[in-house]
């Protein structure tokens, strides 16, 4: 297909929700999460009149991703204990891996990889909400799974380009879209609503220093990122290891500290 030009991508993008393979409780969860001005509550009834739906939250929360392992037993806890912002992350991420699970089991891996290590991070740097990290370490690369979905054959060629060259994914997605998987991610995360710093987390997780909301965010998730692409875990689109961006004028020790820990590690922590 001919490159598009960057607005007409933005709408194909933006047109996620018409996509055949988007099963019809996504199209009304995007509906409701679209909105606004939508209550806990709206959203805990949302969840528990679908009972596959509520389900799916309450394996999620009770995962290591969200670190309230066995603790959750009811959707509107859930909603309660997390809130709003990351509820809304959450029903995306268990929703969008949904459909990725069958044909995209090597993003799957790395979002969830990214997810759990980030909390890890946001946990041991005390961030006030370290679930709120954990959503952004899920959704980072939503734009990928947007851009294949609604370009399966250019994101192929896309990444074969990175397969047989030195360009990252992100890099060679640039040859056959106006735009990456960055803009994608923050494109429907502007339409959906998302709250700033995980549009921030999605938007900046290559290029932490941009981040205007977000940069510490930004930065745990472009950090778990990195390590879990050097750790060889899940597949991102490519098998390069990015360099690691800091924020200027930022004291690293810490997170360099983080990072020698991960990689002396013989396993990810959560295995
Ligand atoms: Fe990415
Ligand atoms: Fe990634």
């Amino acid at each position: 297909m001919a490159k598009l030009d960057i607005q007409s991508l933005r709408n194909r993008v933006e047109r996620i929700n018409t996509l055949p393979t988007i099963p019809s409780v996504l199209k009304k969860l995007l509906g409701v999460i679209e909105n606004p001005r939508v209550s806990l509550s709206e959203i805990s009834d949302f969840i528990s009149n679908d009972p596959a739906l509520a389900t799916k939250v309450l394996k999620m929360v009770n995962s290591p991703i969200y670190g309230f392992p066995g603790r959750i037993s009811s959707v509107n806890q859930a909603v309660i204990l997390l809130g709003l912002n990351v509820v809304k992350g959450l029903l995306l991420g268990v929703s969008v891996f949904d459909l990725m699970q069958k044909s995209m089991i090597g993003l799957w891996e790395h979002s969830i990889g990214c997810a759990v290590v980030a909390r890890i991070i946001a946990k041991k740097k005390q961030f006030k909400e370290p679930e709120e990290v954990s959503a952004g370490g899920l959704l980072h690369d939503i734009g990928k799974v947007i851009l294949i979905l609604q370009f399966p054959d250019d994101y192929q060629k896309a990444m074969n380009e990175a397969a047989k060259s030195d360009k990252t994914i992100a890099v060679a997605e640039k040859d056959f879209f106006a735009a990456n998987h960055t803009s994608a991610g923050a494109w429907v995360a502007q339409k959906w609503s998302f709250p700033r710093n995980l549009t921030d987390m999605i938007e900046c997780h290559h290029k932490p220093h941009l981040a205007k909301n977000a940069p510490f965010q930004t930065a745990v998730v472009h950090l778990s990122d990195v390590l879990l692409r050097g750790r060889g875990f899940g597949f991102a689109g490519d098998s390069k290891v990015p360099r690691l961006t800091l924020l200027p004028g930022k004291n690293y020790n810490s997170a360099k500290k983080t990072s020698r820990t991960f990689s002396a590690s013989p396993r990810m922590p959560w295995r």
